[in-house]
């Protein structure tokens, strides 16, 4: 029993045993640990709780991201998505996700500076990209790469010094465009070009893709923008999948580039990161407005889901989709206009007046849109998920490095409620 807790307190009474607890409240949370205490009898384990896919149960505390489900919310260290998309450029609304303040001028050159040192990859690197299949998924061919960057920097393992974490995080940061660039140029069989330090990180990056016998690339100065925000508003999410992932690959302390080979696979799945290449497809096998109408009973009918809706945070219209879907009138004034856009927002209309969508709460998310510009800026479907992971190694690595900093952190291992059979003799052959 915690003495003058007041108000902040929880008092659970067990009616197995009528005895009553007081647990502290602290940041609307209590400590699952608090439960321990709460036995039937001296020898028993204590109470623990079940949360399979961990809709109520924080595990970390963070000041990197904030979001607010209800409202539409969402600040990097307290800075509101929209006014980044506005005024930041990635490089510094990474450096703001490492560091917890925006750099001042000298900061970020020195900051850009850093990031463009580490552009290049071991020769060998490239060797071991076009050891893949022609028809590799880009997705498993960045994967695989960013886990083969562990075996040349050894130095990478166990707990470091700050000096040696971020080496990493800027390399990891450096070759992430190199690398993902390059897993497109294979998967179209195209020769790979090397980093063009005199563009910006996203500049250099669209350089790396698209450049082909011209000695100098020139991005276009809309598009390179129009990409620039889309990385500033898949940077970082907070606890997610893959987030959830990279903290508990680097609770192990595996060295972060195999940690973060682990959070890109879970960003793969459809579900998660993959949902924008879902939508795409999705809006092709509709292909016209008429089928609408149809694909809708579908989804209510439980067969197909509406790709690109719905999100375990935000039951309102996720700010970012809401960004994006700006976004793309000043990209398709460059690209001309995704036909598919026509299919998306119509169904978006249909979606948001249906009582399905509305009783559930399911509004467009962050994929909604996207897929339609990387389309219209050229790139294929299974290259979106790609563009993704990219950015939001940012993320992955500055909650990474305040996991590494976190005293209260140790290495992840939850509970299970066990439901199998009791410890049971060993059938001899004959009985069998
Ligand atoms: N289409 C149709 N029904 C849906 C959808 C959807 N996209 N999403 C949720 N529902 C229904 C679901 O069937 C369930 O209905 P009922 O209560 O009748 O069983 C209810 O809404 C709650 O769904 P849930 O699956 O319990 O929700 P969740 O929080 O576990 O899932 C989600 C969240 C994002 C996985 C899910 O909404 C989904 O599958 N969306 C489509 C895939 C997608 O767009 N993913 C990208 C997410 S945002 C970017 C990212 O995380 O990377």
């Amino acid at each position: 029993m915690h003495q003058d807790m007041g108000k902040d307190s929880l008092t659970i009474t067990d009616n197995r045993t009528g005895k009553q607890y007081e647990l502290p409240i602290e940041h609307e949370t209590i400590r699952a640990m608090d439960l321990r205490q709460i036995k039937v009898n001296a020898g028993d384990f204590g109470l623990m709780t079940y949360d399979p896919a961990f809709l109520n149960t924080a595990s970390c505390k963070s000041s990197i991201t904030y979001i607010d489900g209800d409202k539409g919310i969402l600040n990097y260290r307290g800075y509101a998505i929209e006014d980044l998309a506005d005024h930041a450029d990635f490089l510094e609304v990474a450096y703001l996700l490492l560091e917890g303040e925006l750099p001042n001028p000298v900061e970020r050159d020195a900051f850009v500076n850093e990031v463009k040192v580490h552009t290049f990859v071991h020769e060998n690197v490239k060797q071991f990209m076009e050891g893949f299949r022609y028809d590799a998924h880009p997705m498993s061919v960045l994967i695989s790469t960013i886990g083969a960057l562990s075996s040349f920097y050894p130095e990478a393992k166990g707990s470091q010094e700050y000096a040696v974490r971020r080496l990493q995080i800027i390399r990891l940061l450096a070759k992430m465009p190199t690398i993902a660039a390059w897993s497109y140029r294979s998967s179209r069989g195209l020769p790979y070009v090397y980093p063009d330090n005199d563009l910006s990180y996203t500049g250099n990056f669209l350089s790396m893709i698209k450049r082909m016998s011209e000695p100098k690339y020139k991005p276009d100065p809309i598009l390179e923008r129009a990409l620039d925000v889309l990385f500033i508003l898949h940077a970082d999410h907070e606890q997610n999948c893959s987030t959830n992932t990279m903290r508990n690959v680097g609770s192990s302390q595996a060295d972060c580039y195999s940690a973060v080979t682990a959070a890109a696979a879970a960003l793969y799945g459809p579900l998660h990161g993959g949902a924008n290449e879902a939508v795409l497809k999705m809006l092709h096998s509709i292909g016209s407005k008429d089928k609408i109408p149809d694909y809708i009973r579908r989804v209510k009918a439980g067969e197909v889901r509406l790709m690109g809706f719905g999100h375990r945070v935000y039951k309102s219209y996720d700010p970012r989709a809401k960004a994006i879907k700006r976004l793309s009138e000043q990209v398709f004034e460059v690209t001309g206009k995704n036909p598919l856009l026509d299919i998306a927002l119509e169904l978006e209309r249909i979606a948001l007046e249906d009582d399905y969508f509305v009783s559930r709460s399911l509004y467009p998310n962050v994929d909604f849109y996207s897929g339609l510009i990387y389309e219209a800026m050229g790139f294929r479907t299974e290259y979106f998920t790609v563009l993704f992971a990219l950015p939001r190694v940012a993320g992955w690595l500055a909650q990474w490095n305040e996991l590494v900093q976190d005293p209260e952190q140790k290495i992840a291992r939850p509970r299970q409620i066990y439901l199998g059979s009791a410890r049971r003799p060993y059938p001899v052959k004959s009985a069998r």
